[in-house]
């Protein structure tokens, strides 16, 4: 009897439309190239212009993938979105990306696992479609992190001018406070289409195994901005910069670089399958580094993973999407691969998926 499974159809992706190299940042904070690469392999990134909500890059993924799937908004029968960064507090930008895309009103869900979002995200839709909930869902992971870096006007024109100036005085150490946050995020979105898949073929979601630690949930996280401080933000938050996310980077990276391929290992062995069946390791991009680690853990050889933080930086719930689409594009997969992805964040979540494509 054949069993049920979430077939991958579709994927796509988009990015904001302004590059924003290392030495730009260097213009507005104590930084420089030579160690934003060294540290964390990041070349540039892209942002949105000023004003742009995480759902319109949403869309652009969605309309991709959907073109990518040939598959119309109107067959859509669920909608999950990942964002830590929603366009409003509430709100989420599940609906919004509904409207967008022209889908009629379908459930839309927003879940906010940060950095694994998008592999909680494969888990729910492979629920929604084994439970018989649904049969045609979109998987959207958009995130604009420039709305988290606390520039001010002057910095934004330094920052995005032709002019290779460099900022001066109060702005300048008020940002270079934060630089090692702020040189590794980019605003990206990344989609996937999945289809309810009835064939005994093997192809689709064949696992997930994710977790979820409140324990280490001080080590990166939003200190203000919540329900926890009444009102939600007040001056003194805004002067103090308790709304920009604070991260310890050292325990991170630890953390990152241990438990991405434990929890890889785990999945594929209660899977019954080994390393040496992956075609292809997509790790969450959040330092070329742990992912360098990661690999090396895992023994893989560098034509089974694909990385691309170096053009991206960091972009959350969006570096899964957008590190497979850019592998396919490359040729990198085919039908019938075996593609593990594997993701850490803050909550703490972390976990993997197993999917043969
Ligand atoms: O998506 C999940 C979320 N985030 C992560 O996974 C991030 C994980 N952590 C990391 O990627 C790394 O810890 C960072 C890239 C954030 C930092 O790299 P590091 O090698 O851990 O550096 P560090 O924070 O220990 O800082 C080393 C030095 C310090 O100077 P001193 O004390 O040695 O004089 C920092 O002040 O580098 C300095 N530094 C910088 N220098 C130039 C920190 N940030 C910068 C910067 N430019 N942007």
């Amino acid at each position: 009897m054949s069993e049920t499974r979430s077939l991958l159809i579709g994927s796509g992706t988009a990015a904001g439309p302004i590059v924003i190299e290392n030495h730009r940042l260097a213009r507005i904070m104590d930084t420089n190239d030579q160690w934003i690469r060294e540290r964390s392999g990041i070349e540039q990134r892209y942002f949105v212009p000023r004003g742009v909500g995480a759902s319109e890059l949403g869309i652009q993924a969605a309309n991709a993938a959907l073109e990518d799937a040939g598959v119309a908004p109107s067959e859509l029968d669920y909608i999950v979105c990942a964002t830590m960064t929603p366009d409003h507090y509430f709100p989420g930008s599940g609906t919004l990306i509904q409207e967008g895309i022209g889908s009629p009103p379908v459930p839309a869900l927003d879940i906010r696992q940060q950095c694994a979002g998008f592999a909680y995200g494969m888990q729910m839709v492979d629920a929604l479609i084994r439970s018989g909930v649904a049969k045609t869902v979109l998987l959207v992971g958009c995130d604009v992190h420039s709305c988290l870096m606390p520039f001010s006007d002057e910095s934004w024109d330094v920052l995005l001018g032709d002019e290779d100036r460099k900022l001066d005085g109060e702005d300048f150490e008020w940002n270079s406070r934060f630089r090692h946050l702020l040189v590794l995020f980019g605003d990206a979105a990344g989609a996937f289409v999945f289809r309810r898949h009835d064939q005994d073929d093997g192809r689709g979601i064949i696992g997930c195994e994710l977790y979820g630690e409140g324990a280490n949930s001080s080590i990166l996280h939003v200190p203000g901005m919540g329900s926890k401080s009444s009102p939600i933000i007040s001056k003194s938050q805004l002067e103090s910069g308790d709304w920009v996310p604070y991260m310890e980077g050292r325990q991170v990276f630890k953390l990152a670089v241990t438990r991405m391929p434990e929890v890889t290992r785990s999945l594929l062995t209660s899977c019954d399958y080994e390393l040496d069946d992956l075609e292809l390791l997509i790790m969450h991009q959040a330092n070329l580094r742990i992912c360098e680690a990661a690999q090396k853990q895992l023994a893989l050889p560098d034509e089974k993973v694909h990385n691309n933080i170096q053009r991206y930086g960091n972009t959350t719930s969006a570096t899964l999407p957008l590190a497979f689409h850019e592998a396919r594009e490359q040729g990198r997969v085919d039908e019938g691969d075996l593609v593990a992805f594997t993701a850490l964040g803050a909550g703490l979540h972390w976990g993997a998926v197993l999917l043969r494509v």
